[in-house]
């Protein structure tokens, strides 16, 4: 049975999925909340970004909902790796009991955050090559359900494992959360462009890279087939990234799936114009603009952007 009701359940994704023009109700904000920060710390090359304690979000978000925006991505940067499945849970609560229904608070949803070894699976102890998919796709539906326990507006899979959405949303409904969305990353190639993201959320990992599970961007068939697998596991919408290595796949995608599709423009297509404007070589705002103008042509219908809470300024409308 499809569950097509979830993409209307209230206003805040109602306007994300609307089929309607360039909005900043189409952008998602990424938060960093670091536990037990105080204070903020600077990202490098993600100006406007900091990573957060709890008390610093609040402001942000405050300082966001009066620039129009409303859809938030969150990552949740554990204190410490010890992979417990309720770290974030308490941001969570904080942020969603101060802002209600004010806001959508998507969760990022992996395991490279909170692993020792920053990968986004749970490999064999015994052997560090094979990915112990059963042990992963646990974890991670054991994580979205605290995430989902503690008010968490819609779950993010970012992992890339076979199987996590069907996971998740087994453990979802089984628990009563019907209603909640799955965003999840279902084309996300092995790319470059995390860079910024990986020192602001402590990912990077220790040893090998991600490409037992990230897609080769040379592989089209690949990145194709990962959002069909997904869509047939159940996602609610689909997420392509990054956003500009992506472009070609948006329109193939939803067509073959007709679910929404967006992008994440990543921490290193962000911090690329940055580091242009730095140098005096482009108008960051004027560049930023242009690359969702861009991504909105190519039909994606929702955008994450570390620049959502500056749409505002670049003259969007809510
Ligand atoms: C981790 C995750 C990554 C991003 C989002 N979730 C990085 C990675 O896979 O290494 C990248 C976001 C960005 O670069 O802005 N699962
Ligand atoms: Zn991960």
């Amino acid at each position: 049975m499809q569950h097509l009701m979830r993409q209307r359940a209230n206003r805040h994704i109602r306007e994300l999925l609307a089929q309607d023009g360039l909005k900043i109700s189409k952008l998602i904000q990424p938060l960093f909340v670091v536990e037990g920060l105080i204070g903020e710390e600077k990202i490098s090359g993600l100006k406007g970004n900091n990573r957060m304690g709890i008390d610093a979000t609040l402001n942000q978000i405050e300082k966001d909902l009066s620039n129009e925006v409303r859809n938030f991505m969150l990552f949740n940067v554990p204190a410490d790796k010890d992979m417990k499945a309720n770290f974030g849970t308490n941001t969570i609560r904080t942020i969603k009991e101060k802002f209600g229904s004010d806001i959508h608070l998507w969760v990022d949803t992996c395991l490279c955050s909170s692993s020792h070894d920053g990968h986004c699976c749970i490999y064999y102890e015994e052997d560090k090559n094979k990915i112990n998919l059963k042990a992963t796709l646990n974890a991670l539906s054991s994580f979205a359900l605290s995430y989902a326990n503690a008010g968490a507006d819609g779950i993010a899979p970012s992992d890339m494992m076979d199987g996590r959405v069907a996971a998740i949303r087994n453990q979802l409904d089984k628990n009563g959360h019907i209603d909640i969305p799955i965003m999840s990353y279902s084309t996300k190639f092995a790319s470059e462009f995390y860079g910024p993201f990986r020192a602001a959320a402590n990912s990077k990992p220790s040893f090998g890279d991600r490409k037992q599970y990230q897609i080769d961007v040379r592989n089209r068939n690949d990145a194709i087939n990962s959002s069909l697998r997904c869509s047939n596991e159940g996602a609610d919408m689909l997420m392509l990234k990054p956003a500009m290595s992506s472009i070609d796949l948006v329109a193939p995608i939803h067509t073959q799936t007709n679910l929404p599709v967006g992008v994440y423009q990543v921490s290193g297509e962000y911090a690329s114009l940055a580091l242009l404007a730095r140098e005096g070589l482009t108008n960051f705002d004027k560049a930023l603009l242009e690359t969702w103008q861009v991504f909105h042509r190519a039909g994606a219908q929702f955008i994450i952007t570390y620049g959502a809470r500056k749409a505002l300024k670049l003259g969007l409308s809510k």
